[in-house]
């Protein structure tokens, strides 16, 4: 039965190009997923886009001295062309300051929970600055956080300990900008009234199935006690307007516009496609199984704030899950644009093949906990594993086959029994490779793909083609089939990781070019037709030089 998938990766911030961090984080296992899914045959789209609006976009137009259209409109841009260079495969990158429908969705949205009565006005209480003049929403004003005390905090969210609060929380507060104290003023603003849906809440994550016990636990801690009422409306002019009357001057806050991206992309997505009432598939039917991949600092938003804005908005799909990374550090912290620790994704690619980045993120995901990039280490794995392990088998089999067997594949592996044991193994390795999609838990997927290539190098070692050639050249042809077998089910199994891989070595097994659910079913029995042509698919993994690993 085809099931069907609505995966989101967390949107970017359109004030940044993106970084590793953000790539492990939540897009890079988001599109191995999709792909996997896409491969089963499976119903899915891929929704992302960028975070348009908030503060971080109006701090970097204030730095770069232009609009902050325009920093999202460059930003985006960027974005867009290194997802696409890492072959993410989005099936609409848009962003929330273009999508026409973008304001329609997100004022709908406070309209219709505004009319519910779970969104309320109050005279509150703000940090404004007076030398800048203005009131100090969000990132504009910095301090301790209240929770965990780490020095400066932003005022919406501690990047530390994951907490969301009121800025007027912070203890020490000073101005971004100009670092000034900042005075306290009064001002309106709307409230989306959070704890009338905490013991909805608790029942959903209570039966929420599969999700990674850190995010289920955090989550749920976080509705032990009364949630207070959480402010969705700042004083700023590049946003959502509110659509009240008497609300002249202020936007929806950025974190509740931007999780409705996720929709209002969706529906832009079959507009484009001429199918305009399709997004109803994916977010009305209880049927649909709605993912969010994200970093971990986004799990309060996306497994507690946002399914509260769901149900109270209602008619819409809840998260079946919330695939949140940890972080990955470099040089021992937090990979961020603000801590000046980034490595860039775009820098990235211009040094590498996508595949190569691909593999070793996944292989160093931060998947249950921190994790550590370090170029040495990227330099030493993929000379390890793609080079001496996958690289290795590829161009032993092919080389070998080209020479001595004619370039074609060979007859007879079907009966062969110790070809069959070999075929036993792959369809293991499958089982686990599925098993570990299924759940999730993608760097285990990619080891049993990799484990694998080791066995077909065990294999080989142990049949010695290079003897038998001569002196039983029927079990030479065999062994030697039966390996490029094993090739072809790493074509299937390495595909939704290395892409680019898996395509040059279907082209060289004269495979259709893209696997589908009859290759992941079929793998333990041959799947290359005896007799057909194939060519090398090269060196695929040229080793990377140690000394220039930096
Ligand atoms: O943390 C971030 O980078 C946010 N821009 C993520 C937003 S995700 C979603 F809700 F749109
Ligand atoms: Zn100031």
């Amino acid at each position: 039965m085809t099931r069907r998938f609505l995966v989101t990766a967390a949107l970017p911030y359109a004030n940044n190009r993106l970084h590793l961090g953000h790539v492990a984080g939540a897009y890079l296992p988001a599109d191995i997923y999709v792909r996997y899914l896409r491969m089963l045959g499976d119903d899915v789209i891929f929704i992302c886009g960028s975070d348009d609006y908030g503060v971080p976009v109006t701090i970097s137009a204030q730095k770069e001295a232009c609009s902050p259209q325009e920093v999202a409109d460059r930003y985006r841009r960027l974005q867009q062309e290194a997802f696409r260079a890492l072959g993410i495969e989005f099936d609409i990158y848009s962003g929330t300051s273009i999508c026409r429908h973008h304001a329609p969705s997100a004022q709908e949205f406070f309209a219709k929970i505004h009319a519910a009565g779970k969104i309320v006005p109050r005279e509150t209480e703000q940090f404004y600055c007076p030398r800048c003049d203005r009131f100090l929403p969000d990132r504009y004003v910095e301090g301790t956080c209240p929770f965990c005390k780490q020095p400066e905090a932003r005022g919406d969210q501690c990047d530390a300990c994951g907490r969301a609060f009121e800025q007027t929380e912070l203890i020490d507060p000073y101005c971004a900008t100009c670092r000034s104290r900042p005075e306290i003023r009064r001002t309106k603003h709307w409230f989306f009234q959070l704890d009338s849906f905490r013991e909805a809440l608790r029942a959903w994550l209570g039966d929420a199935q599969g999700w990674r016990e850190n995010v289920r636990n955090y989550a749920l801690g976080t509705l032990r006690d009364k949630l207070p009422d959480r402010s969705i409306t700042r004083d700023l002019s590049w946003g959502v307007p509110v659509p009240l009357a008497g609300a002249d001057g202020k936007v929806l806050y950025v974190w509740f516009d931007a999780p409705i991206g996720y929709w209002s992309f969706t529906k832009e997505l079959f507009e484009q496609r001429g199918d305009a009432e399709g997004w109803r598939r994916y977010w009305q039917d209880p049927e649909t199984r709605l993912l969010h991949f994200i970093g971990k600092d986004n799990i309060i938003f996306h497994a507690v704030i946002w399914p509260a804005m769901l149900l109270a908005f209602g008619d819409l799909v809840l998260p079946a899950n919330v695939p949140a990374n940890e972080y990955l550090n470099f040089k021992g912290e937090k990979l961020s644009k603000s801590r000046g620790n980034a490595v860039w994704l775009d820098d990235m690619l211009a040094r590498y093949e996508a595949d190569r980045v691909r593999y070793y993120l996944t292989a160093i995901a931060p998947e249950g906990r921190d994790s550590n990039f370090t170029f040495e280490e990227f330099t030493a794995r993929n000379n390890e594993v793609l080079s001496d392990v996958l690289g290795n088998f590829f161009h032993r089999v092919f080389t070998f086959a080209e020479r001595h067997l004619g370039g074609r594949q060979p007859k007879g592996v079907a009966g062969d029994a110790r070809a069959r044991g070999l075929l036993a193994k792959v369809a293991e390795a499958r089982d686990r490779w599925q098993d570990a999609l299924e759940g999730l838990r993608f760097k285990e997927a990619l080891a049993a793909a990799v484990d694998l290539g080791r066995e077909g190098n065990r294999y080989f070692d142990a049949a010695e083609p290079w003897k038998t050639r001569k002196s039983d050249p029927a079990r030479c042809a065999l062994d030697i089939g039966a390996s490029l077998e094993l090739a072809s089910a790493l074509s299937v199994l390495l595909a939704p990781y290395l892409p680019a891989t898996a395509a040059r070595l279907r082209a060289a097994l004269a495979l259709p070019a893209a696997a589908g659910n009859s290759d992941v079913e079929g793998l333990g029995r041959p799947l290359i037709a005896e007799g057909a042509p194939l060519a090398s698919p090269g060196i695929l993994f040229p080793k990377l030089d140690q000394e220039a690993a930096t």
